[in-house]
């Protein structure tokens, strides 16, 4: 699942952090900034080490290329990419009407420096400064960073683009959005692509109190045009899409708390639906912190991971982060080429079984988003996917006991079986060390 911000996750208990640091250290460093940890404190040192790369901004890398692509298609727009990912909830969060309770806040979902400054978790964290520099058309891009699982399609940091366009509100400008959807309604010619659309407006999905139901409409289907325009750019010849194989795209409604109407788009690839972007008609309360209140306008964040995934048949998302030449030299500034795989090297899964300490209730216990990262802590980019496996509380002790299988495979070389024991000793005695469980 992509990870959209919105409401459907399940909802999870706010809980305090775990300390990375030693406890003897109270300040980390990050981008050459010290900063104050507290019981929020949940940065890991790998994550660390990524704040500086900065892929998006290296031109012969698949998402350097793609951005400049997504960035040629939008000429008129500001193009903004170098946005520092530190940011404070208040900018991820509150700028955008998050609710108080929401899960995306909660420190099992979310890198934290400490309790007021955190790592931004999607691109939309910019939207009201971007807004309040009186920038009406702009395209973002930035490294984001979430708390996830651990498997070929998920990372911990990955790249957004944001757009966005903003008009004068009625009854200056509505002319312009009407002349713009004309135009790119007759630029828009299907080709061996099929899009699925759905409804502007719905009882479900509504246009905002403020708003005049049909300019928000007009809005709305400017936005979707801008898109469909992009996705058939991008997609429109994509390795394989025939006549009668067409690449599909649909249109879902979709619900955030900072736009209404809210959509997501889904391609069809390898057999499943992918999301690859989350927008909608920008909720009047972003513009009216922004101080630009009568504007009215759309945004969009695009996930890069995903399209560069389809688009040069990337199987692995850990394989953006590699430093082999055998990955970089493949590719060439502003052109997509199909990834020639230069091997793929045998995978070695190791289980772990053990009880958690018992713990008054209420009092938080191990997320597996902490485990995903003990091991990204100790194995990094040769840990490939982590499951779950078995996981039970005993009926009488109410210990909770689990089970995680952890695949481990190089993308450049074959591991051999000690080195693999290796690290799997070494999880298992910081999995001993910070959480205090017991192998089973
Ligand atoms: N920020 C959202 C996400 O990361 C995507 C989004 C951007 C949705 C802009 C609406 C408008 O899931």
């Amino acid at each position: 699942m992509y990870r959209t911000l919105n409401l459907r996750c399940i909802q999870r208990v706010l809980r305090p952090g775990r300390l990375y640091t030693t406890p003897a250290s109270s300040t980390v460093k990050v981008l050459g900034t010290d900063y104050l940890t507290d019981s929020y404190t949940n940065i890991t040192p790998t994550i660390l080490s990524k704040l500086p790369l900065q892929l998006h901004r290296q031109p012969a890398h698949p998402l350097g290329t793609l951005r400049t692509l997504i960035e040629s298609h939008f000429p008129s727009f500001s193009h903004l990419s170098s946005l520092s990912p530190i940011v404070t909830p208040y900018q991820n969060f509150d700028s955008l009407s998050f609710p108080a309770d929401h899960p995306g806040r909660s420190v099992t979902d979310s890198y934290y420096i400490n309790k007021d400054v955190m790592l931004r978790t999607h691109t939309s964290a910019h939207e009201v400064e971007t807004f309040a520099k009186g920038e009406t058309k702009w395209l973002l891009t930035a490294d984001v960073y979430r708390r996830d699982e651990i498997d070929g399609s998920h990372y911990p940091v990955f790249h957004q683009m944001e757009g966005a366009k903003i008009f004068e509100a009625a009854p200056y400008a509505m002319r312009e959005v009407e002349e713009d959807n004309e135009r790119l309604s007759a630029h828009l010619k299907q080709s061996n692509i099929v899009i699925e659309d759905i409804p502007h407006l719905t009882p479900a999905n509504p246009s905002q109190p403020s708003h005049n139901p049909q300019h928000s409409e007009a809005v709305a289907l400017n936005l979707k045009l801008h898109l469909n325009s992009l996705l058939l750019e991008l997609f429109g010849d994509a390795a394989g899409a025939t006549k009668e194989d067409p690449l599909k795209v649909r249109w879902i409604e979709a619900y955030f708390p900072f736009t209404s109407p809210s959509y997501e788009v889904e391609v069809f690839f390898r057999g499943k639906w992918l999301e690859i972007l989350g927008c909608g008609v920008v909720l009047q309360g972003t513009l009216d912190r922004a101080n630009v209140p009568n504007k009215l306008g759309w945004a969009f964040g695009l996930g890069l991971e995903r399209i560069a995934m389809i688009l040069y048949s990337i199987p692995d998302i850990r394989l953006f982060w590699s430093s082999d030449k055998r990955f970089l030299s493949q590719f060439t500034p502003g052109r997509i080429s199909t990834f020639k795989p230069y091997s793929k090297y045998p995978p070695c899964h190791k289980d772990v079984s053990f009880w958690l300490p018992s713990r008054p209730d209420g009092e938080a216990k191990m997320h597996d988003n902490d485990f995903c990262d003990l091991v990204r802590d100790v194995a990094g980019d040769l840990v490939e996917d982590v499951k779950v496996i078995d996981r039970f509380t005993h009926p009488k002790t109410k210990r909770d006991s689990l089970c995680y299988r952890i695949n481990y495979r190089s993308m450049d070389r074959s591991l051999s079986n000690a080195e693999v024991n290796d690290i799997q000793d070494q999880v298992v005695s910081h999995l001993k060390d910070r959480f205090g469980v017991e192998i089973r």
